[in-house]
C-alpha cells in the first residue's frame, strides 16, 4: 500500500466517513488504428454532467449495502449493464481532499479495476448509450482512453490534459504503470506533454 492510502478495513471502520466507489473496466484487443497503430487494451471512461472524465461509479452507503453491491447498482444505473464487482476488484482507497466534497462529511473514494472480455466491454458501450437510465443525464457518455502517442503529439497526452474529477487522473495513470499499459518513460513524456497543452 501506497503511503496516503487507507486499507479496506480502516476505511470502513470509519463512522462519519462517505463513500464512493468507482471502477476501471478494460480489455485487451487487437484492434489497430488506421490499421497499423495497436490500441492495445480498451479502457472505459465517462465524461459527466459536470464536464468532467472519470470513472463509472458512484455514492455507497455501507450500512445499507457492502461497497461492491452498492457499485454494481452504481453501474446499473450508469451503463445499463449488471456487473458482478468483487472485493478482489478492489485496487485501493483513500480520503478525497476536502476541496472536493461540499458537505462537511469526509469522502473515501475506492478504486476499483476489473478486466473483462472485448465483448463484454463493446455490450457495456452499446448499453451505456441506450438503455443506462443515467445516460445523456448524469453520464454525457463513455469514451476509450486513447493508448497510444501519435507523431504530432495525439493520443494518451491531451487526453491527460482534460479536467479530470477528484483523483481519477492518477487512478488512470498508476493502473496503466500497475498494468503494464505503458512504458514508464513513454508515460512520463506524455504527462509532461499534457501539462504544456494548454499554457
Ligand atoms: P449522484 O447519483 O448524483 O449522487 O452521483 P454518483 O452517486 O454517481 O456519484 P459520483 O460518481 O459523482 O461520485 C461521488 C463523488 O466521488 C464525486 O462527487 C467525486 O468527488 C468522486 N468521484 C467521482 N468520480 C470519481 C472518479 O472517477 N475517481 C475518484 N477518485 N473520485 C471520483
Ligand atoms: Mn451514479
Ligand atoms: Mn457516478
Ligand atoms: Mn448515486
Ligand atoms: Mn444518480
Amino acid at each position: 500500500m501506497a503511503s496516503g492510502q487507507l486499507s479496506r478495513a480502516g476505511a470502513l471502520s470509519c463512522s462519519g466517513c462517505r463513500h464512493a466507489c468507482h471502477v476501471m473496466l478494460y480489455c485487451d484487443t487487437k484492434t489497430q488504428l488506421f490499421g497499423r497503430i495497436p490500441i492495445r487494451h480498451i479502457i472505459l471512461m465517462q465524461m459527466r454532467f459536470d464536464g468532467l472524465l472519470g470513472f463509472p461509479g458512484g455514492y455507497v452507503n455501507p450500512s445499507e449495502e457492502t461497497l461492491e453491491a452498492g457499485l454494481s447498482r452504481e453501474l446499473l444505473e450508469e451503463l445499463g449493464v449488471a456487473l458482478p464487482i468483487s472485493a478482489e476488484d478492489h485496487v485501493d482507497c483513500c480520503h478525497a481532499p476536502a476541496s472536493s466534497s461540499s458537505s462537511t462529511s469526509r469522502l473515501i473514494t475506492h478504486f476499483y479495476v476489473k478486466k473483462m472480455e472485448e465483448e463484454q466491454i463493446k455490450e457495456v458501450e452499446k448499453e451505456a448509450a441506450s438503455t443506462a437510465t443515467d445516460h445523456g443525464q448524469e453520464v454525457l457518455g463513455m469514451v476509450r482512453v486513447p493508448l497510444y502517442n501519435t507523431k504530432n503529439g495525439g493520443g494518451l497526452a491531451p487526453f491527460l490534459s482534460h479536467s479530470f474529477i477528484g483523483n481519477a487522473r492518477s487512478q488512470l495513470v498508476d493502473s496503466l504503470l500497475r498494468l503494464d499499459m505503458f512504458a514508464p518513460e513513454e508515460l512520463h513524456k506524455a504527462l509532461a506533454h499534457s501539462l504544456k497543452i494548454h499554457t
